[in-house]
């Protein structure tokens, strides 16, 4: 299974609050950017740790500290800048890539238009951002994109997913676990999340 389903009660409430259509393009990133914490707090548990010492006013000790090169989140734009926000108050020292892509409204096929990505991606722990993993198209070609540039330890963290984007990706890249707050009913003939919560960027930028 390639699945976390983070069910925190905090987060499961916080995603209840984004759905309602009602709910305010303010309110709505502040929602994302806190709920990406929690998405975090899972994605980053096996974060592997070193030692090094400290002196405590007491005395000194061997405490731990995250071992290796800095990791990287990629955030899917446009909407995954809304998890990359939360992301970054946990992780102030990681790196940033950024790709590009929006949906072709009639292939559903992502289009790329934008990729930047930081060095050394072989050495980092490599985390995918976007709240919405539909037909797994985005995300496919993304993880496709960092794998290329030499990323072997990736990771995906969204808000929703749809199942047939869960076993899309599984079959795609078996090796990237998914993290998520929830796993919808279905996609409708359009691509969308149902029940979901609407079109993600639409509701953080308008
Ligand atoms: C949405 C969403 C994902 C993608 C998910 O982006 O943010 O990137 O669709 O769909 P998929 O799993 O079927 O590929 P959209 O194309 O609407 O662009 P935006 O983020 O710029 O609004």
């Amino acid at each position: 299974d390639t699945l976390t389903l983070v069910d925190h009660p905090l987060v499961q409430h916080k995603l209840s609050l984004m759905r309602d259509k009602e709910c305010s393009t303010a309110k709505f990133r502040r929602l994302l950017r806190e709920i990406s914490q929690f998405l975090a707090y899972e994605a980053l548990r096996d974060l592997p740790l070193t030692t090094r010492r400290v002196e405590t006013p007491m005395e000194a000790m061997d405490a731990p500290v995250l071992e290796g090169k800095k990791l990287v989140f990629v955030s899917i734009l446009r909407a995954g800048n809304g998890l990359l926000d939360g992301l970054l108050e946990l992780v102030p020292g990681a790196r940033v890539g950024f790709i590009g892509l929006y949906r072709d409204p009639e292939t559903l096929h992502p289009v790329e238009y934008y990729k930047k990505l930081p060095g050394e991606l072989g050495a980092r722990p490599v985390v995918l951002v976007d709240p919405m993993l539909a037909t797994a198209n985005s995300a496919i070609a993304a993880i496709d994109n960092v794998k290329r540039a030499g990323a072997k330890d990736v990771r995906f963290i969204c808000l929703l997913a749809a199942p047939e984007g869960v076993a899309k990706m599984a079959q795609a890249h078996p090796d990237v676990r998914i993290y998520t707050a929830a796993v919808d009913s279905h996609l409708n003939d359009h691509g969308y999340i149902v029940p979901g919560l609407g079109d993600a960027g639409d509701r953080m930028f308008g």
